[in-house]
């Protein structure tokens, strides 16, 4: 028996609240070493962004999963298909679980990218050594692969100067069909956006949403913002949150009362 879980199953199970939230870790790697040992068994998700990976390398991804943290590796990924390929394959080599590409790079990289993905998981996934039942079956489940489709800072004026003439709702669902159509898990999207989707793209998709503010927080540079459990209720599979934590006066307790939220 295949011990394998495949994204779509894994986007799909009901877990609970502190694995939904994936915590954004915008900073220096000194900061997020701290951070780490401050969620530590609290947090399940970190979500290593270009500010950090840039400075860090892909050994971050690995410091932080021998530490028991899934790692998501945001790196949007948007380039010719042999280079996204190529950079998915690095990205899942160097141990990510979730990753981003650009939808608008269109349909022949996303699928390139998903190949990478694969490939990569396949070669580079550790695998059981010991129990006779599952040896070669690999230890992680495979990576969830995210389009983003239009970035939550964008509005109508600026997609026209870029030349996207159609609606920013269909552009959202025009790119979150392509992603579908090239085999990816899900999308990254605003919850405001989440509930179309989750219609669109149906029940196993990963819906993934950044722009979540629990009661009190401070808003920053989000211009469209929910707070987590509506989120939840519009079919957001996780959420994104980043300095309503890594911010707060003490960290590990701002994740605790967003749990208790949403318990
Ligand atoms: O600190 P805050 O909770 O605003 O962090 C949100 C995180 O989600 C950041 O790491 C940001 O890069 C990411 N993100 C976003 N909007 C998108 C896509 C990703 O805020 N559309």
């Amino acid at each position: 028996m295949s011990l394998e879980t495949t994204p779509e199953e894994t986007a799909s199970m009901p877990v609970i609240p502190r694995d939904k939230i994936i915590v954004a870790l915008d900073c220096s790697e000194q900061r997020a070493l701290d951070l780490a040992q401050q969620l530590k068994g609290r947090a399940s998700w970190l979500k290593v962004g270009m500010t950090l990976y840039y400075a860090a390398g892909p050994r971050i991804v690995q410091t932080l999963k021998e530490q028991g943290f899934k790692v998501f590796v945001d790196l949007k990924l948007h380039d010719i298909p042999h280079q996204a390929r190529g950079a998915a394959q690095s990205v899942v080599a160097a141990g990510a679980d979730m990753l981003t590409v650009h939808g608008s790079g269109g349909l022949p990289m996303l699928q390139a990218a998903q190949e990478g993905a694969d490939e990569a998981f396949a070669q580079f996934a550790p695998t059981h050594e010991s129990s006779a039942a599952s040896v070669g079956e690999p230890l992680r489940e495979k990576p969830i692969t995210l389009a983003v489709t239009v970035l939550t800072s964008l509005d109508e004026a600026t997609l026209q100067q870029v030349g996207v003439t159609r609606t920013l709702e269909q552009q959202v669902a025009a790119l979150a069909q392509l992603a579908q159509k090239a085999g990816l898990t899900g999308v990254v999207a605003s919850p405001r956006e989440a509930e179309t989707l989750r219609t669109l793209l149906g029940s196993k998709a990963a819906i993934v949403c950044p722009g979540v503010r629990p009661s009190g927080s401070a808003q920053g540079d989000q211009s469209r913002v929910s707070a987590p459990q509506e989120a939840l209720r519009a079919g957001a599979s996780y959420l994104v949150i980043g300095r309503p934590i890594t911010d707060a006066p003490d960290p590990a307790a701002a994740l605790e009362a967003i749990v208790a939220e949403l318990s």
